[in-house]
């Protein structure tokens, strides 16, 4: 297993759309275990693979205290939609900014597993933000395109003081 690299904005490849997955093969297999291993060293609570730069149609989270839970989605697509909820975001490609974001309350995706299984779920509160906000990065969607542009503005300019700070 391998930790990668995570893509920070404004990186161009966190734009591309992803495709989605034909094949479960030993690639695929290694992929989403490196995946996993990357979103847990980082710290974060669901991890894209558009932001390690493979742009395939898949991410992986785990939004439990004890990180017990992990769960794989491939070629994710959200089929029910209920309510709408606002909570603060982050982002392991925007490194130490949060910001309130209005998303779906409840949802429900079908999706397959890591064996290629057929899987269908219903999420709600810090679940159902995390896959709205993974599926967008397939999407080359990221948080901040969900703020007005004051919010924005002003959420690019903490980032890039940071990241000043971290050299
Ligand atoms: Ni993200």
């Amino acid at each position: 297993m391998a930790s990668l690299f995570v893509l920070v904005y404004p990186d161009d490849r966190l734009r591309i759309k992803a495709e989605p997955v034909l094949q479960f093969n030993a690639q695929l297999k290694q992929e989403i275990k490196d995946l996993f291993e990357t979103m847990y060293e980082d710290h974060g609570v669901g991890l894209a693979a558009t932001q390690v730069n493979i742009h395939k149609r898949m991410f992986v989270m785990d939004c439990s205290e004890n990180k017990s839970t992990p769960l794989c989605f491939i070629n994710p697509e959200i089929i029910y939609s209920e309510g709408e909820a606002l909570s603060e975001e982050g982002c392991l490609s925007f490194p130490g900014v949060y910001a309130n974001v209005s998303r779906t309350a409840k949802i429900r995706v079908k999706y397959l597993n890591e064996l290629g299984e057929a899987q269908e779920r219903a999420f709600e509160n810090l679940e159902s933000m995390c896959v709205q906000h993974e599926i967008d990065h397939l999407n080359g969607i990221t948080f901040i395109d969900h703020l007005s542009n004051l919010k924005r503005v002003r959420l690019l300019k903490k980032l890039q003081k940071q990241q000043r700070q971290a050299l």
